[in-house]
């Protein structure tokens, strides 16, 4: 169908109008990209620590699953004051804040839970706790699990195993990864493993941790971490289900130690360089 004339010229006015508008934006966009080269697209992310990561899992194995969500706590984010908290007197000198305040933990301890028993619900689980540094998350994650299966159609019958295993001297994370206690791991043959841990660092200490497990043939493997560091020492390993991630600092409290030190202590915090000295072996 032809167009009349008046339709034709309003027509070619449009395009003459909406065309000087590209251009005069496209002219716009790219005299502010060279002015502000970091500026050029407006970011919609929110605020580092309030976004959701998808993490670079490497878990091959299952490609299709949800790649881990975790809260990020940002390279140059200072902590808290002491001051604000309590802390025990006893460590007052030796702390240089709180990164991560209790009642944090435990709201973030609670959704990891409810992500745990939405994909792992309605299998028996055997929560494996790797002691010592995963106590605390460990009796605080079966708490809220607990919790979900009074209140929820689709429970999860829950059994606990626990193994110690020891890598760290002083402030350092050493190449060999030792087990020096807890149950056997032949007991978990055919069964759905979690594995609790307190914190991935380099990745040895749960890469060797699931060799082992599966020497022993387990039905499935599930690891959560409260916290992966962001370090350039990580071998790329990445759990599960991460609480938080963290900046690559030594960290105590929440039964994270050094050196046996700080499990008394209930907000996670970054260890003082004086501290290091004081408690070294
Ligand atoms: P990875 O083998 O290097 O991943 O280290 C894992 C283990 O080292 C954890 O289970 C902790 O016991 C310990 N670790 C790593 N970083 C810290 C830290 O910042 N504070 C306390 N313990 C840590
Ligand atoms: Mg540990």
């Amino acid at each position: 169908m032809s167009m009349g004339a008046t339709a034709q010229s309003d027509y070619w006015v449009k395009w003459i109008v909406t065309s000087g508008f590209r251009k005069r934006r496209v002219d716009f966009m790219q005299s502010r990209r060279a002015l502000h080269p970091d500026a050029s697209r407006p970011s919609r992310s929110p605020p580092a620590d309030r976004r959701r990561h998808e993490s670079t899992d490497t878990n091959l194995k299952d490609k299709h699953s949800r790649m881990a969500a975790y809260l990020e706590i940002a390279d140059d984010s200072k902590g808290h004051e002491l001051s604000l908290f309590c802390v025990p007197k006893h460590y007052e000198e030796d702390l240089d804040s709180v990164i991560i305040p209790n009642g944090l933990i435990k709201d973030r301890t609670e959704r990891l839970a409810r992500d745990i028993v939405r994909d792992m619900g309605g299998h028996h689980i055997v929560a494996l706790c790797v002691l010592k540094g995963g106590y605390k998350f460990f009796a605080d994650l079966m708490d809220y699990i607990k919790t979900l299966n009074r209140n929820i159609d689709k429970s999860v019958p829950l059994t606990v195993d626990f193994i110690r295993l020891k890598s760290y001297s002083n402030d350092q994370s050493t190449n060999c990864v030792k087990v020096i206690g807890g149950d056997e791991l032949s007991a978990l043959t055919g069964k759905n493993v979690l594995i609790v841990e307190d914190i991935v660092e380099t990745g040895r200490t749960m890469e060797t941790l699931l060799k082992l497990l599966n020497e022993c043939h387990p039905k499935m493997v599930k690891v959560v971490s409260l916290l992966v560091k962001r370090t350039p020492r990580s071998s790329g390993y990445r759990p599960d289900y991460i609480g938080f991630e963290v900046p690559d600092k030594f960290l105590v409290g929440y039964a994270l130690d050094y050196n046996e030190y700080f499990r008394d202590l209930s907000h996670i915090c970054i260890l003082s360089d004086s501290a290091k000295e004081k408690y070294k072996v």
